[in-house]
């Protein structure tokens, strides 16, 4: 109890000063007052002040100067966002070329910064406590190691996962939910569910690189949709593509998009689940990053909006506490049946001792807990990342700074090859995703590179941007690219 006291008390000292810099009545560089000043203005305890501190340091809104006291932070250089993208107008089939899948491995590589996959630093997740819950979960429940488990999944899960769509809006009940293996599953059973081969799915512009897998393997074509950003798909643009095509499902990942980090405004949601709606073209929303995200509230994921059952919603932990435990799921609205069916044939079930183990820490309130403090670490790591890039990087780089999720989106002026310039950073282990992996067509993105910030900020990482900025340089030199 006392426990939960004091975190309130400091959560909501360190949300008030927050308020202050936002507001601008505190300013960078302005000094806070002392840790004992404020402790015996506030009447609070010199441990509750020391962490509301420690929580504004890790949101990068302060900063400890030695022998000074805290200063609010110097603002972050200014970026430059890159524009809405272009792609090409017309669907086109996704062919993954033996270089991509190359460009693939070669990405994720790397014992030292490993900038490449869209992974969280292992050691920022619960991985003890969940190993309790587990040990203990096996030893209760050690029937369901010799069992069967079939769809639609632990329904103790399911309950969880129902009752925090609450918080969204999304009113689902355990029944509407199948349990899958990650979202990537869930979102290669929706597609299986709504579309046939030679289909055409429009999807954001660049998109997700294991939704292109997929497409491809459905033998559907992509029709890439110009993309904000900051807001997302264009809601425009994708209204005129479906006057010239036959889109028969649409993809979008409206919260933290995969690797742009956009954020669709609620008023687009709504309008994008209402022109699908009236058209009868099924969503499939991968709401994966939806609970990474650094304001208060958590953004409303286009299901809240859908009355029809319109819209297949998919999600799963593993961006979030467990990518150990590949536990997703999926609301497929009108869909159920055909999802749970597909379910059964592909995998038919999720382990379920993982299920119960998620189960039992979200019942108890463990994950909320965690949540907030992942997010907190995150959030000023993301900003550590992308002050570094601009500090290093040429100047002519663009840059995405999102408000969740933890990828960073670099645009280069065009006929930057960022190819090349992987193929010479991976040789001193400094692997990032570039751009040509994010699109159907080759080139569209070829001078753009995607940064993952989950791993945790050091000395070694800030030396890796540093070189990666310098071999950047190099490349636009080498190419006589100005700058
Ligand atoms: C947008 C998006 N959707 C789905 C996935 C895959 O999710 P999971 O690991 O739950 O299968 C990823 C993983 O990077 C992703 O970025």
């Amino acid at each position: 109890m006392t426990v939960e006291k004091s975190g309130l008390l400091y959560e909501s000292l360190a949300s008030e000063i927050a308020g202050m810099i936002a507001s601008g009545a505190m300013k960078s560089g302005d000094k806070l007052p002392s840790i004992r000043k404020l402790s015996s203005q506030r009447d609070v305890s010199l441990s509750t002040v020391i962490q509301a501190f420690r929580v504004l340091e890790d949101r990068g809104l302060i900063e400890a100067r030695p022998q000074a006291g805290f200063y609010v932070r110097r603002p972050a250089i200014h970026w430059r966002e890159p524009a809405i993208t272009q792609p090409a107008a017309t669907p086109c089939e996704v062919e993954i070329d033996e270089l991509r899948w190359q460009i693939l491995y070669l990405s994720q590589r790397g014992e030292g910064a490993a900038l490449g996959c869209a992974a969280i630093d292992p050691d920022l997740f619960p991985n003890q406590t969940l190993q309790r819950i587990l040990s203990s979960t096996a030893r209760r429940h050690a029937r369901m190691i010799g069992s069967y488990a079939f769809p639609p999944g632990n329904a103790q899960l399911r309950r969880q996962i129902a009752r925090r769509s609450f918080e969204w809006g999304g009113l689902l009940r355990p029944d509407d939910l199948v349990i899958t293996n990650g979202c990537i599953e869930a979102l290669y059973l929706c597609l299986q569910a709504v579309t046939r081969p030679g289909d055409v799915v429009a999807i954001e512009s660049p998109a997700y690189f294991g939704l292109l897998q997929q497409l491809e393997s459905f033998k559907l074509k992509a029709l890439e949709i110009p993309t904000h950003p900051v807001t997302g798909i264009s809601l425009d643009a994708l209204e005129m593509a479906m006057r010239t095509s036959d889109v028969k499902a649409v993809v979008v990942v409206a919260n933290f998009s995969n690797p742009l980090g956009s954020l669709m405004p609620e008023e687009n949601k709504r309008k994008l689940v209402e022109l699908l709606a009236e058209r009868d073209i099924p969503l499939i929303e991968d709401d994966i990053y939806g609970d990474f995200h650094f304001s208060d509230q958590r953004p409303r994921p286009a299901k809240a909006f859908d009355t029809t059952g319109n819209v297949l919603y998919c999600s799963s932990f593993n961006k979030v506490l467990a990518p150990g435990f590949r536990v997703g799921w999926v609301a497929p609205g009108r869909y159920y049946a055909t999802v749970q069916n597909l379910k059964m044939i592909s995998s038919m079930s999720t382990p379920e001792l993982l299920q119960l183990t998620l189960a039992q820490f979200v019942e108890s309130g463990g994950y909320d807990h965690h949540l907030r403090k992942l997010r907190r670490s995150v959030e000023g790591q993301l900003h550590k990342y992308a002050d570094t890039i601009l500090r290093y990087f040429p100047s002519g780089a663009r840059l995405t700074v999102p408000q969740g999720g933890y990828v960073l989106w670099i645009e280069f002026p065009r006929g930057f090859d960022s190819v090349a310039l992987l193929r010479r950073s991976i040789v001193e282990d400094i692997p990032f995703a570039p751009g040509v992996l994010f699109s159907a067509s080759q080139d569209a993105y070829g001078h753009c590179m995607r940064i993952n910030c989950g791993l945790r900020w050091s000395a070694k990482v800030e030396a890796a941007l540093q070189r990666l900025g310098d071999l950047a340089k190099e490349q636009l030199a080498l190419q006589q690219i100005p700058h």
